[in-house]
C-alpha cells in the first residue's frame, strides 16, 4: 500500500509531479492562451463589482492560503485577506455581497473550516472552494468548486495537496486576471508554461533527495531551527517550518527576514540553523543582508536558492537548489526541499511521521 516507501508521507512526496501535472489536465492551455475551470461560474460581471477577496483556511491549506495572496493580487489586482478559519468566524469579519471567500481545504470536512464557509454565505458572499475531496462537506455547501487532484493523502503531515493548492490558486488567479483583462497574454503564455514544466521539474529535486537526507541528518539533533525569507519565501518559510515541528518535534520558527531585527536575532545564537530561501531574485540583495546578520551571529545558513545562483554559496554554509522557474511559481518547488528535510529530519530522530503525536489528519473538531 506504500508502493516501496517506509511511509507515506515519502511516498506522497514522490507522487508530487504527477498530483501537479493532473491538477492542470484539461484545464491550462498555453499555446491557446487559455485556462478552462468549468466549476467555476463566478462571470466578469461579479468579479468587477467585488471589494474584495477572503482566503480562509488552517495550516498548511492556511499557508497555501498565503502565497495565494501574493499571486491574486499580482496578476488580478483584486485585495485579498488571507485568514485562519478559527479567527475569521469569531470576529463578525466584513463580508457581504461584495466579497468572494476562497475556502481552502484538502480534506473539505475540517471545522472551523465549514464553519468559516456557512458564515460567509450567511453574510451574503459567493463562496468558491479549493479542495481534494469530491463529495466532501466543503465541495457540496460552496457555489464554485476547484478540485486539486492529488489523489488520496494519507500522511497526517499535507504535502502534496499543499503543491496542488498552489496550483490551483495559479489557475484561479490566472482566470480572475483573463476575465478582469489586467495581464498581458504575453505574462499569460509565460506562466502558463512554466506551470506545466513544474511536474519535471519537481522530479529533478526528487531525484537530488540523497543530498537533503545528508542536509536533514546533520541537523536534526538541534532544538531550534529559524526560517527566514521575504515575500512569496516567507510564505513557504512557514509551511517548512510547520512541516519541520508537526513530525520532527524541533522547534522551528518562520520569520519574514526583514522582521529578525525586530526581537527574533535574540535568539539566533551560534550554531543555531537558519533556513534562508532566497528564490525571490529582486528581494535577494536584502535577504542576503540579513543572511549576514545571522552569520555574524554563528548560525548555521541552509540557503535554498534558484539553480545558478552561486553567489549565495559564498555567504552560506549548505545550499539547496531549485530548477529556475517563473518567480511566482518558486513556492511549488521550493516546499519541496524542506518537505524532504523535515521527513529526513525526523526519521533521523526516530519519530512516527505518519502519526505523529497529538494529531489528526482531519479537524473536525473545533
Ligand atoms: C499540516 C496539516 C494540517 C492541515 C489542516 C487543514 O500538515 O495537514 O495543518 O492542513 O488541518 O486541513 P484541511 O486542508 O483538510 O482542511
Amino acid at each position: 500500500e506504500k508502493g516501496g516507501y517506509p511511509h507515506f508521507m515519502l511516498k506522497e512526496i514522490h507522487e508530487q509531479p504527477k498530483a501537479l501535472r493532473d491538477t492542470m489536465t484539461g484545464r491550462l492551455y498555453p499555446e491557446r492562451g487559455e485556462v478552462r475551470l468549468d466549476d467555476i461560474k463566478i462571470t466578469k460581471e461579479e468579479l468587477e463589482n467585488l471589494k474584495k477577496i477572503f482566503i480562509v483556511a488552517c495550516g498548511t491549506a492556511y499557508h497555501a492560503g498565503v502565497v495565494g495572496k501574493y499571486i491574486i493580487e499580482k496578476l488580478a489586482r483584486l485585495p485579498v485577506e488571507v485568514d485562519l478559519a478559527s479567527e475569521f468566524r469569531y470576529r463578525e469579519p466584513m463580508v457581504g455581497k461584495d466579497t468572494l471567500v476562497i475556502i481552502i481545504s484538502q480534506s473539505g470536512e475540517t471545522a472551523d473550516t465549514l464553519a468559516a464557509l456557512r458564515e460567509s454565505k450567511k453574510l451574503g458572499a459567493r463562496v468558491l472552494a479549493i479542495t481534494n475531496v469530491v463529495g466532501s462537506s466543503v465541495s457540496r455547501e460552496a457555489d464554485d468548486v476547484l478540485y486539486t487532484w492529488a489523489g488520496p493523502e494519507i500522511a497526517v503531515a499535507s504535502t502534496k495537496a499543499y503543491s496542488t493548492q498552489l496550483v490551483a490558486l495559479n489557475l484561479i488567479a490566472l482566470h480572475f486576471a483573463k476575465l478582469l483583462g489586467t495581464i498581458s497574454g504575453e505574462e499569460f503564455a509565460e506562466i502558463a508554461l512554466a506551470l506545466k514544466k513544474l511536474p519535471d521539474q519537481a522530479k529533478v529535486i526528487l531525484d537530488s533527495e540523497s543530498e537533503i537526507k545528508k542536509m536533514a541528518e546533520e541537523y536534526a539533533q538541534r532544538e531550534h531551527i529559524f526560517y527566514i525569507g521575504r515575500g512569496l519565501d516567507y510564505a513557504v518559510a512557514l509551511e517548512g517550518a510547520l512541516k519541520l515541528k508537526e513530525i520532527s518535534y524541533i522547534h522551528a520558527e518562520a520569520y519574514a527576514a526583514g522582521e529578525l531585527k525586530h526581537g527574533t536575532l535574540a535568539l539566533v545564537t551560534e550554531g543555531v540553523p537558519v533556513i534562508s530561501l532566497v528564490t525571490q531574485e529582486h528581494l535577494y540583495e536584502k535577504t542576503l543582508s540579513n543572511i549576514k546578520e545571522v552569520k555574524a551571529r554563528g548560525a548555521a545558513v541552509i540557503a535554498l536558492a534558484n539553480e545558478g545562483n552561486e553567489d549565495i554559496a559564498k555567504s552560506a554554509d549548505r545550499v539547496m537548489y531549485i530548477p529556475k522557474t517563473h518567480p511566482m511559481l518558486t513556492p511549488v518547488l521550493a516546499v519541496i526541499p524542506l518537505q524532504l528535510f523535515a521527513y529526513y529530519a525526523a526519521v533521523a530522530r526516530g519519530c512516527d511521521v505518519d502519526k505523529p503525536r497529538n494529531l489528526a489528519k482531519s479537524v473536525t473538531v473545533e
